[in-house]
């Protein structure tokens, strides 16, 4: 005789027929699946009905909870200053991270940053600090509150003890093609975030090919979901909808990032990284009261690569290190005269992933000095013959499906467009806050 207080078949059943879960449900079917009671193919047939039917805005804050439930909250509440973090929903070249969380913590306010690892054509942050020598991703509590305490901003990965329902979960839902449903990515997110206990929560939701969303209602209601779900959990949390149709910045792949984000802290760099890291600063500034202050002013005087600095150190980096450069490079040319129409960021997210940036399997490792550098990017004109981009690859025999991936991309019409119209870029699409 069983002693669970539910059945998973009528809960898949209530779905799976467009009802609604009742609280009881959501707590034990999320429970019992931890647990290993409910089985995979149980749950992965009720993600399906989820996808399938949707979940209200109530089931989604409790199955979110219920999730949270299942492990361990952090607690920051001690600090004696603000927290503030940022959450984005991934993308090409997307290094944002880096500049910004010791940006932010210029201004007095602690940045809890709990990163992850690149998996497919987008990047990890961990995976881009991993370049420096000597940088540790893996801190205990104690080590991050203490960073946190003392140096304000802290990038590391995110420990196993965080809604680990939310762990076995994801893996289900990527091989059961239950990803794409707007209410589990929203609660998958807001678990892991709600759960590391920051005060305020910026999410950069990516729209357009490079992205998880690829159009902006959809990216609009996901935005709209979890703000909902971290303002009910009584975290601050607004978000800003960013363009993702094209990579960040002029670099993708690990220490290529890393040069670049050091550019954007010395004052320097690509004018869309920039425009994106002060947007995010002041949302999360202003979240945590700190609204009569200018970030941009913090890049150009140096006090944001100070605090770069003491934090890299903090966790055992040579801040000082310059990236290894690849042994193969390839570079591709202007094919005529004209303005760059296009540079897909889902094209040059393969075409990296494929030269050794990225990985396949969560297990792969990563090569640093393999990527992309963009030499010109969207808008830019360009003459016959000039390079658009270098390619670079630790493992030569990458290079031809590197090639490849951008001469395939957009269904063959090639991740790179030459035109005669103008085009202007424009990065931030949208905010969506508890107020709007
Ligand atoms: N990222 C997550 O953490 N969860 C999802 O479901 C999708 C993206």
């Amino acid at each position: 005789m069983s002693t669970e207080r539910h059945d998973a078949v009528d809960v898949i059943r209530v779905k799976r027929d467009g009802g609604t879960l009742s609280d009881d449900q959501i707590d034990w079917v999320v429970d019992a699946y931890t647990r290993g009671v409910v089985a995979d193919e149980q749950m992965s047939s009720l993600a399906m009905a989820i996808l399938q039917r949707g979940m209200s805005r109530a089931e989604i804050a409790r199955w979110t909870a219920a999730m949270i439930a299942t492990g361990e909250r952090l607690d920051f509440s001690g600090l004696g200053k603000p927290t503030a973090d940022k959450h984005s929903t991934g993308g090409v070249g997307d290094k944002i991270t880096l500049p910004l969380a010791p940006l932010v913590a210029v201004y007095g306010v602690a940045v809890p940053q709990l990163s992850g690892r690149g998996l497919g054509h987008t990047g990890g942050t961990l995976d881009k600090l991993e370049s420096i020598p000597g940088w540790r991703a893996a801190l205990s509590n104690e080590e991050m509150h203490a960073q946190l305490r003392e140096v304000g901003p802290v990038i590391c990965a995110a420990g196993s003890g965080l809604a680990p329902a939310d762990k076995k979960l994801y893996a289900l839902r990527d091989v059961t093609g239950t990803v794409e449903s707007i209410p589990m990515i929203a609660a998958s997110i807001m678990s892991k975030k709600i759960a590391e206990g920051t005060g305020v929560l910026v999410l950069d939701v990516k729209v357009g090919s490079g992205a998880f969303m690829k159009d902006i209602d959809n990216a609009r209601e996901l935005a709209e979901t979890m703000v909902n779900l971290g303002t009910d959990a009584g975290v601050k949390t607004t978000a800003l909808l960013t363009d993702m149709s094209t990579p960040l910045g002029l670099t993708i792949g690990n220490g290529l990032e890393v040069t670049e984000s050091v550019e954007v802290l010395a004052g320097g760099g690509p004018a869309d990284v920039v425009e994106l890291t002060v947007a995010l600063a002041r949302e999360m500034l202003a979240g945590a009261g700190v609204t009569d202050v200018d970030p941009a002013e913090a890049l150009k005087d140096g006090r944001a690569m100070d605090v770069w600095r003491r934090m890299i150190a903090a966790q055992g980096g040579d801040a000082d290190a310059t990236m290894p450069t690849a042994p193969h490079t390839e570079e591709v040319r202007a094919e005529r005269d004209g303005v760059i129409t296009r540079l897909d960021a889902l094209g040059a997210g393969i075409a990296a992933w494929r030269l050794g940036a990225g990985r396949a399997r969560k297990e792969d490792p990563v090569e640093v000095s393999s990527g992309i550098t963009l030499h010109k990017t969207l808008g830019d004109t360009v003459k016959a013959g000039d390079v658009i981009a270098t390619l670079h690859t630790e493992t030569e025999s990458r290079m031809p499906r590197g090639l490849a991936a951008l001469a395939e991309a957009c269904d063959g019409a090639g991740a790179i467009e030459i035109g005669d119209a103008p085009v202007q870029r424009r990065i931030l699409l949208d905010r969506i806050g508890a107020d709007n």
